[in-house]
């Protein structure tokens, strides 16, 4: 018998082509052409497949939002102004099934990380007998701009604890004999699945480190803020040659780490490090006047005005346009995007930083060995792995990590870290060297000796485990955006 299939779809032309697609594939079609939150979720359904818009819901017209919104909680799933459209039509879509159901979506791949998407996780997990997910490597759809997995969700009705997990390289790939899959099971079904996504043994080993307590959040060492906004980079950042040209003097400017992080990839930002990077022509003073700007700085004020500095919003809003609110001075420096894998340089210098790189503010009790070890201890695998889990992919390949998410990332704890001082302080300078050679992966096979095996006891095919893991998740991200470059 071939399948009864109904469909909704708001836009006439869609949904002819959907029913010409079912037609094709030999199903009989009714399609109806509105909003899917105007059906009721009759719970009639053996099946309910969907590829629903990517929309958030703070660009939802307000009658269409409500109505999505709504439709979620009869689920009991309640969904913040952040979340995306797709959470609601998955409820929805669910609530439409006969006990016993399944559901098949193509979902972006925030389903696994977003908070807003935690009850939705815990939703799937409560009401489906089976949850499975399938991850590609390459970009699904070249056009669109999130990443897309499939959720085949299986025995509506039921419950489980773990989602199987399977990951293909492209669509291409989704036959009858898909690899076997990794199961993950987490401690809370609204937790975040990102670790799904890598083998169950280094999962495993992973959150041992972190039930144990040997690996602590980065909030226990400090806090992680946001950088300084200038309002434009380009006025407000001076190289010291630029400084003297102008005529400004010592109390009109301020030190800066320059903008961008490519300076902050070794483990200390020293003074010596500063006055260099000054000297070879890099931004590293701060136009920021103090009270009784010189007449040179009125001058350049002036200057700014003809050139219409002052118009841009973040300047409009001070009440002296020129007058940059300044951020502490942060003890480390923590990279925003990155290639390879985030970076804390201690800030000797004393610089003040832009947003293009987050300020720590250690605790005063850490705040010595912290000082001087964090950077280094913190060029281990697990932490290196943890900054997959924490960041996010960006355009180009890049890891992205935000405060909030910064503060979740798994650092080795103080204790850890005061235990092992004197053999991180003896490969510091060999560590340094690494980095100044762009070998990150090198230095990190340091650190890992020290820290994890002598250290904390890891067997070596533990720290294997752990740095394939790795391994794994930053191909991932570097293959996609090859993919969506080439
Ligand atoms: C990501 S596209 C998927 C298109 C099509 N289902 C496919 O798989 O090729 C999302 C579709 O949902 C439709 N849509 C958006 N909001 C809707 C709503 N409230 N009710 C029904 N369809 C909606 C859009 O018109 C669009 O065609």
């Amino acid at each position: 018998m071939s399948p009864h299939v109904h469909g909704v779809e708001l836009h006439q032309w869609s949904a002819d082509a959907g029913s010409e697609r079912v037609r094709n594939a030999g199903g009989n079609v009714e399609m109806a052409v509105g909003d899917f939150f105007d059906t009721p979720a009759a719970g009639r359904y053996s099946a309910v497949v969907g590829n629903p818009p990517y929309i958030r819901f703070q660009d939802f017209a307000g009658d269409s939002r409500a109505k999505a919104r709504a439709a979620a909680l009869r689920g009991g799933v309640a969904l913040s102004g952040l979340a995306s459209s797709w959470a609601a039509f998955t409820v929805h879509g669910a609530l439409s099934l006969q006990p016993g159901g399944r559901l098949g979506f193509v979902l972006p791949a925030e389903l696994l990380h977003a908070n807003y998407a935690a009850p939705v996780r815990r939703f799937l997990f409560e009401n489906f007998s089976q949850v499975d997910l399938v991850l590609f490597e390459e970009r699904v759809f070249a056009e669109a701009e999130t990443e897309a997995l499939l959720l085949l969700a299986d025995g509506y009705g039921g419950s489980t604890n773990h989602a199987r997990i399977r990951q293909v390289t492209d669509a291409g790939a989704l036959t009858i004999d898909m690899p076997d899959a990794a199961k993950w099971t987490p401690t809370d079904p609204a937790a975040k699945w990102s670790a799904s996504t890598v083998s169950p043994e280094a999962a495993g080993i992973y959150a041992k480190l972190i039930l144990g307590g040997t690996f602590t959040a980065l909030k226990t060492w400090g806090e992680t803020t946001l950088g300084m906004v200038t309002g434009n980079n380009k006025y407000f950042a001076l190289s010291p040659s630029r400084v003297a040209e102008l005529g400004l003097l010592s109390s009109d400017v301020l030190r800066l780490s320059p903008p961008g992080s490519s300076h902050l990839r070794g483990l200390e930002f020293s003074t010596r490090a500063h006055n260099e990077l000054g000297s070879a022509g890099k931004r590293t003073m701060l136009f920021r006047p103090a009270s009784d700007p010189s007449d040179a700085a009125l001058a350049y004020i002036a200057q700014g005005e003809v050139d219409s500095v002052q118009t841009a919003y973040k300047c409009r809003v001070r009440k002296d346009w020129w007058r940059v609110p300044l951020v502490a001075k942060a003890d480390m420096l923590l990279t925003y995007m990155n290639a390879d894998t985030p970076r804390l340089t201690t800030n000797s210098a004393g610089a003040l930083h832009l947003n293009s790189v987050h300020g720590i503010y250690l605790t005063p009790e850490h705040r010595k060995v912290g000082r001087e070890l964090l950077p280094v201890a913190a060029l281990n695998s697990v932490t290196m792995l943890g900054a997959e889990f924490t960041g996010r992919a960006y355009g180009g390949g890049m890891l992205k990590i935000e405060p909030g998410e910064a503060d979740l990332w798994a650092l080795p704890s103080p204790a850890v870290v005061a235990a092992a001082r004197e053999e991180l302080l003896a490969i510091r300078p060999q560590v340094a060297g690494k980095l100044r050679n762009g070998n990150v992966l090198e230095a990190a096979k340091l650190v890992d000796d020290v820290l994890l095996v002598r250290a904390l006891g890891m067997r070596r095919p533990e720290v294997a485990e752990i740095r394939a893991a790795r391994a794994a998740l930053a191909g991932r991200r570097e293959s996609r955006s090859r993919r969506a470059n080439s």
